[in-house]
């Protein structure tokens, strides 16, 4: 295969295809290591739909790193409700006061600096790098391990590979403009290397692409079936006092959505439970609600049963207490925001 060509031919169609996504910059205009970082930690586990409004929003509430590492981390991590994988913002939050302490609030771009910084692995560090200072770091995401098993016609399940598709991708890094060519292989991947169907007729690397001329494209990359997820039952709380306000409680800081407000919920994470919240957890004077919240982790399932409670000793109460009409206003993980809705709609 001629590697130039290949690299070629992806940046002449990037430059007349590229997606125009918010942290995309125009021809040459400075980059801002910042805004690039924050756009790969949001992209690294939630869809480019998801992330644009999420991005936009951020950056108008914290538009460098100084002004994050000065910000409170209950206010990013209610910031980051409903995006999920809710260590990404413990660890931007982390990551931007080492950045302002360390290095005087410059971003480092230096290999061995870049990958020490908690939530920034191999592909993060590469993808920065790549795209920040066009540094020839191979970078691979779902998107591109697709579009290399079937370039090369690698036949098995990807996870099985994955250290042989990067030796293949790395061969076709580009010495020049690497950051533009692996955002074009990823809008390839998205739009055109799809994983059912390929539109190949309008890909710009067809020629090269084995699994084409062995008409596999709907066998490659190999799929494997999944297991189904493991069940977890677990309790919540709707408990309400006398000036119709809820009890609202913050998780502990490790675990399952660490730091994140929730309607106490017990019994389906390794959280402990205090000596406060053994009162709580009484099942006496409660209503159980018929219907039952359902939430899928990245590891589990979760079946989530709701017990309604406005009679209580007060003294067996700590956490916040908020009125119904603002519950709205909080950041509450996805998981919470439907507790609400279901006691809401029951
Ligand atoms: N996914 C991860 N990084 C991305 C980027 N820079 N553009 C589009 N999708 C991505």
């Amino acid at each position: 295969m001629n590697y130039t060509d290949f690299s070629k031919n992806v940046l002449n169609w990037y430059s007349a295809n590229k997606r125009d996504l918010p942290w995309r910059y125009k021809n040459n205009s400075p980059k801002d290591p910042y805004k690039i970082w924050v756009s790969e930690i949001m992209l690294q586990q939630t869809t480019v739909a998801t992330v644009i409004p999420y991005y936009k929003k951020f950056l108008r509430k914290w538009p460098n790193i100084k002004k994050l590492s000065k910000s409170n981390i209950n206010e990013v991590l209610d910031f980051w409700s409903g995006l999920g994988y809710y260590r990404r913002a413990k660890n931007l939050h982390l990551t931007s006061r080492i950045i302002s302490n360390q290095f005087n609030g410059i971003f480092p771009l230096e290999k061995n600096e870049i990958i020490k910084l908690p939530g920034i692995g191999e592909y993060t560090s590469a993808a920065i790098r790549a795209i920040a200072k066009d540094e020839k770091d191979t970078v691979v995401d779902a998107n591109i391990e697709r579009v290399m098993a079937r370039i090369f016609y690698l036949k098995k399940p990807i996870k099985q590979i994955k250290k042989e598709i990067k030796q293949n991708a790395e061969k076709l890094t580009p010495k020049f403009n690497n950051g533009d060519y692996i955002q074009a292989l990823m809008d390839i991947g998205s739009l055109i290397c799809t994983p059912k169907d390929p539109l190949c007729n309008d890909c710009p690397i067809e020629k090269f692409c084995i699994t084409k001329k062995k008409n596999a494209v709907n066998e490659i990359p190999k799929k494997i079936i999944k297991k189904d997820k493991p069940v977890r039952e677990g309790i919540v709380y709707w408990i309400r006092n006398k000036n119709n306000q809820i009890l609202l409680k913050r998780r502990e800081e490790n675990g399952l959505l660490p730091g994140m407000l929730e309607f106490p919920s017990y019994n389906w994470s390794k959280n402990k439970i205090n000596e406060n919240d053994k009162k709580i957890l009484s099942i006496k004077n409660t209503k159980k609600l018929n219907k039952k919240v359902m939430h899928e982790f990245s590891h589990f399932k979760l079946v989530l049963t709701v017990y309604e409670k406005n009679k209580f000793n007060k003294n067996s109460i700590d956490g916040m207490w908020v009125g119904i009409e603002e519950i709205n206003e909080l950041g509450l993980p996805t998981l919470m925001k439907k507790v609400y809705k279901q006691v809401l709609e029951n």
